[in-house]
């Protein structure tokens, strides 16, 4: 393999990088909500877990965004952490927002968030705090609820997002 220095002032070309930060694998979420009577969400694969107490939970959101200035205005707002089975689903939720939500079975909080029937994990948040960073923004939720197979269970794996592909876990032997 060969070893290319790490030098300083190089050209941060945006592909390259877009390159180097999928090497790094993460899980995929839905972030979602019903707002005036709509759903609206996006896929999104920032998600990582912050803090116990108090419970927080974060994504960031590009500014680019067109949904996010609808989603921040829920009250909750829903996340799921999707199972390998979900690489076409996480597309539709990245896709067309007026199909996002074609034929999947959700459920709303009165509060408003939506998270997914066979996500893996889900919970119901609020937004934290928004902290600007860069061309996104970090976007932190407390967390109001959980639900996620009790212990005994075997979980689902999760759907694996890396180098723009989706994969999955083994499970253990
Ligand atoms: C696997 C995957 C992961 C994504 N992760 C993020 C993310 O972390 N943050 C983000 O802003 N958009 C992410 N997106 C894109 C959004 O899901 C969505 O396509 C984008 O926000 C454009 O739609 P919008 O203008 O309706 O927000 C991801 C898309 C895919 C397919």
């Amino acid at each position: 393999m060969t070893v290319t220095p790490l030098t300083t002032n190089q050209d941060l070309d945006p592909q390259r990088l877009r390159e180097a930060f999928g090497i790094f694998p993460s899980g995929v979420v839905a972030v979602a909500a019903e707002v005036e009577g709509r759903l609206v969400g996006l896929a999104a694969s920032s998600f990582t877990s912050v803090s116990l107490d108090p419970p927080l939970v974060q994504f960031s959101v590009a500014n680019t965004s067109k949904t996010w200035p609808d989603l921040r205005r829920a009250d909750h707002l829903g996340i799921t952490i999707l199972a390998d089975h979900h690489g076409a689903v996480c597309r539709q939720l990245a896709g067309d927002v007026d199909h996002r939500f074609d034929g999947l079975d959700v459920s709303a909080t009165a509060d408003g968030a939506v998270t997914l029937d066979d996500g893996l994990a889900r919970f119901d948040t609020s937004v934290y705090r928004e902290v600007e960073a860069g061309d996104h923004t970090i976007v932190l939720l407390r967390l109001h609820a959980v639900a996620h197979p009790a212990a005994g269970e075997v979980p689902g794996l999760p759907l694996v997002f890396h180098r723009s592909g989706f994969g999955s876990l083994s499970r253990p032997a």
